[in-house]
């Protein structure tokens, strides 16, 4: 069986230095045509699968998130021979009921990231010159995935959406209050400052991706408070759920 890859944001950061369930033995950093991985690629088993784990901010989250080499990420996954990804991020909340501690498998994304590497077909003679493909990104997540994942979290007793529009900012500085506002005229339920262009870069490589997001924040202009004081609080519960909801989903991949 292929092992599955998991890219972790924020909320997963800690996974593997903390549980010590990747061994850290076999790290390897990776270079790719298209530049290095973030980080190590943390092969193990976690929850009775093998798994190749990269944190997407790489080592001591030092990546912001216009930097990161998304491109690198996702060719080293696919010639790792994996098949899935789940990606693992932490967003702010826009619409009702997207509210601190919850978790939502988006269904949609808009891109308003800008000036990021988000193509193999980039006509570069260097990486191979990739065939120019125009992937059909109707559906931007993989559906068996996503309902993999919507089962799961259920059989885990976990409140998650069933879908959401997932806006994909440039950051890395947190959105202003109009921002949101226009962002929620568009349609997004959530704001992070990742999805995007990995998502579009998993449809290019031919892997199933899908997302597991949770909300750490209310967006801003939205909340009572501080948006990092919400953060702070909220982050260690989120991990802990997302991690508990891979636990349920892996052995059903
Ligand atoms: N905006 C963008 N990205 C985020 C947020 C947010 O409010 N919270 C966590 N990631």
């Amino acid at each position: 069986m292929a092992a599955i890859g998991i890219i972790g944001g924020t909320a997963l950061a800690r996974l593997a230095e903390v549980e010590g369930e990747l061994d850290p033995a076999t790290q390897q950093p990776v270079e790719t045509p298209y530049g290095a991985t973030s980080g190590p690629l943390l092969r193990g088993r976690f929850a009775g699968r093998d798994v190749i784990f990269v944190m997407r901010h790489g080592p001591g989250h030092a990546l912001p998130p216009h930097a990161i080499n998304y491109r690198a990420n996702i060719r080293a996954l696919a010639d790792a021979g994996v098949e899935q990804v789940i990606a693992a991020a932490a967003v702010g909340g826009i619409g009702r009921g997207m509210r601190a501690g919850r978790l939502v498998i988006p269904d949609q994304i808009i891109d308003y990231s800008w000036g990021r590497a988000h193509s193999f077909s980039d006509g570069h003679a260097a990486h191979g010159k990739a065939p120019l493909q125009h992937v059909d990104f109707t559906e931007p997540y993989d559906g068996e995935l996503r309902t993999a994942l919507v089962a799961a979290a259920r059989a885990a007793g976990l409140d998650a959406a069933n879908g959401g529009v997932h806006g994909v900012t440039q950051g890395p500085r947190l959105e202003t209050a109009a921002e949101v506002n226009r962002m929620e005229r568009d349609g997004c339920d959530i704001v992070g400052m990742t999805g995007m262009p990995e998502a579009g870069l998993a449809r290019e490589a031919g892997l199933a991706y899908a997302c597991c997001a949770v909300v750490v924040n209310a967006a801003a202009g939205r909340g009572a408070g501080g948006i990092h004081d919400e953060i702070e609080t909220t982050l260690a519960r989120g991990m802990a759920d997302v991690r508990r909801l891979l636990e349920a989903a892996l052995p059903t991949l």
